[in-house]
């Protein structure tokens, strides 16, 4: 494995750069696959014989957030799959959105003989000490999904364009009241996630981009006056922690029959939270309501007219343009990447692959996602 000198040389890999990508040698022994759960009761390890003609071949550490949402098991079981079918054996840990579950994770991952790191991190400012670790030892770093901050270890980031999320979330809202021709004014409320996730900052930097010059213009107005960072932030985006703040929204500004026209939700687990708090709490028409991930009970909300959209971000892209980056890396190559602008983490521009999201909504749900092959009818009956 050439790592020590990867490091060097893909510190100035700020190409755009195509690969092929894979190839390479083959694995010499029977290798051990371990997956960590969430929680202690439920730690599975498992232990498989991986082809050892595949092509590839090396340990890769990936580090996923939490077991709690649905998008991460799928990341993180895309990844295993994909890795494996590419040679690799991968060392898989969900860290119970526990910051220091994650760097102990990570600090055995490198204890452990991890060659490349992938990491979803929990909070994006947390993993400097372990990751100084990582580049010591010439391992390099993908950020997957959200940006590391402040550690000058990230050789490269893939997620998908979050900026363009939270403008699509925004524009969607704007066409759905018609923000162009009617009168208004409409009031809307703003619900975003966790303030130590960086992708926080693009979405809702994204759609306050498209909407605020109507709440300048008075055409949108947010009666609870809740618009900064912090006053709209879901800690860990937990469900319950955005419906409790949306049960206070509507019992303080709208129990006097106020209608709520619109609800910018940055992701699903808060729409989810505002759907439940709407349901118990809320009688007048039922406002737009945005989301992203489309998952499992937001596409039923959707079919059902309780959330308008979800921002589809297919885990399988993500997954299947990470494990390129990784063979390229493990090859001693540069990874492609089509963006060396937007993903300054502190120590400079990290060069990223966006993804492209799409907007789902009863419309095209259908085709997208089962038509698609992402979800069967009966996952979201
Ligand atoms: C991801 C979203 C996800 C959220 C909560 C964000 O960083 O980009 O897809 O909904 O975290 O897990």
């Amino acid at each position: 494995m050439k790592r020590r000198f990867l490091s060097v040389l893909l510190a100035g890999a700020l190409a755009v750069s195509m690969l092929a990508g894979c190839g390479g040698g083959n694995k010499d022994a029977a290798e051990t696959t371990t997956e960590t759960t969430d929680t202690a009761a439920e730690d599975t390890a498992e232990t498989e014989e991986t082809d050892t003609t595949a092509a590839g071949g090396g340990l890769i550490g990936v580090s996923m957030p939490t077991q709690d949402l649905q998008r991460w098991n799928q990341d993180g079981s895309n990844m295993k799959s994909e890795l494996e079918a590419a040679g690799y054996t991968v060392e898989l840990q969900y860290a119970s959105n526990d910051i220091s579950t994650q760097v102990s994770q990570i600090e055995t991952m490198i204890s452990n003989g991890c060659e490349l790191l992938v990491i979803a991190s929990i909070d994006g400012d947390s993993l400097g000490t372990v990751l100084a670790q990582a580049k010591e030892q010439g391992i390099p770093v993908i950020a997957y999904d959200r940006l590391i901050m402040n550690s000058d270890a990230v050789t490269y980031y893939a997620t998908f364009d979050n900026y363009l999320v939270g403008k699509t979330q925004g524009q969607y809202i704007v066409d759905a009241l018609d923000l162009e021709n009617a009168d208004g004014p409409f009031n809307i409320e703003f619900v975003t996630g966790d303030p130590g996730d960086n992708n926080v900052n693009f979405f809702f930097g994204g759609a306050m981009d498209v909407l605020q010059p109507y709440i300048d213009s008075g055409k949108l107005v947010v009666p609870s006056g809740q618009m900064t960072k912090e006053e709209v932030a879901t800690a860990n985006w937990a469900t319950e922690t955005a419906q409790s703040r949306f049960e206070n929204i509507l019992s303080s500004y709208y129990a006097d029959g106020t209608e709520l026209d619109a609800v910018l939700a940055s992701n699903d687990s808060t729409a989810l939270g505002v759907a439940n708090a709407l349901a118990a709490n809320y009688t007048g028409p039922y406002p737009i309501l945005t989301g992203q991930d489309c998952d499992k009970p937001n596409v039923k909300n959707i079919v059902d007219g309780k959330q308008s959209m979800s921002v589809f971000k297919d885990t399988r892209t993500l997954a299947s343009q990470v494990v390129k980056m990784v063979e390229a890396v493990m090859e001693g190559g540069e990874a492609e990447v089509n963006d060396t602008e937007s993903y300054d983490n502190g120590t400079g521009i990290i060069p990223s692959y966006l993804c492209e999201p799409v907007v789902v909504d009863a419309s095209n749900y259908q085709e997208l996602l089962i038509d698609s092959g992402y979800y069967t009818e009966a996952d979201i009956q």
